[in-house]
């Protein structure tokens, strides 16, 4: 396990702990960019109303709820339609980054992935834009994650640079290499120009 992760059930067994649960939803596609480059996958994220990217999905009271009921509860709340989620979606668990230096977490962060087909993915996005009831509010927008470097750079390195909330930037990076949605050699040269433009 990695520096920072923990299993579920230590994380469960944590008294004075919070929880909360993310999901990277994502869709095989035959779309093509500009009628010629297939993007291949479509992988969903959002837009925040603290102006981070991130992962829909949110706090959950363990002692109220399972892990995947919370989710999805949070789920109809900022995607505006159920999205049932297993415990077959789950990937891992870690600690939230400390705010400060001197301050330990006692935020701990379950991070989810579901295949969908593209079909639901719209409907997502339909719903999030219109009957979510955290549209505007707590969730500015759903975005999908440019997956390919365009001319000058572009795409996912851009993409890469803006901000994003906790560790989501490294949950989809690792989600990302995990599922082979990207390949390792695009992915690197993306992170690579990505820190280059952030300097
Ligand atoms: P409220 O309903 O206002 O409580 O928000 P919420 O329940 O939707 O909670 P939110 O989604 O903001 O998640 C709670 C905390 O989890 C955040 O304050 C972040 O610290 C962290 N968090 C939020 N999104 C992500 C994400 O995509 N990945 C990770 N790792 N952490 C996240
Ligand atoms: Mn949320
Ligand atoms: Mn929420
Ligand atoms: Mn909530
Ligand atoms: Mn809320
Ligand atoms: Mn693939």
């Amino acid at each position: 396990m990695a520096s920072g992760q923990l299993s579920r059930e230590e994380a469960l067994a944590c008294s004075g702990c919070r929880h909360a649960c993310h999901v990277m939803l994502y869709a095989d596609t035959a779309s093509k960019l500009f009628g010629r480059t297939p993007i291949r996958h479509i992988v969903l994220m959002q837009m925040r109303f603290d102006g981070l990217l991130g992962f829909p999905g949110g706090l959950v009271n363990p002692e109220e709820e399972s892990l995947e009921a919370g989710l999805s509860r949070e789920l109809l709340e900022e995607l505006g339609l159920e999205v049932p989620i297993t415990e077959e979606d789950y990937v891992e668990t870690c600690h939230a980054p400390p705010i400060s230096s001197n301050s330990r977490s006692h935020l701990i962060l379950h991070f989810y992935v579901k295949k969908m087909e593209e079909e639901q993915i719209r409907e997502v996005e339909k719903a999030a834009a219109s009957t979510a009831v955290d549209h505007g509010l707590e969730v500015m927008g759903m975005v999908r994650v440019p997956l390919f470097r365009t001319n000058h750079n572009g795409g996912l390195s851009f993409f890469l640079t803006h901000s994003f909330i906790g560790n989501a930037r490294s949950q989809l990076i690792t989600s990302l290499l995990r599922l082979n949605l990207v390949s390792p050699q695009t992915l690197a040269k993306a992170l690579r120009k990505s820190l280059r433009m952030h300097a």
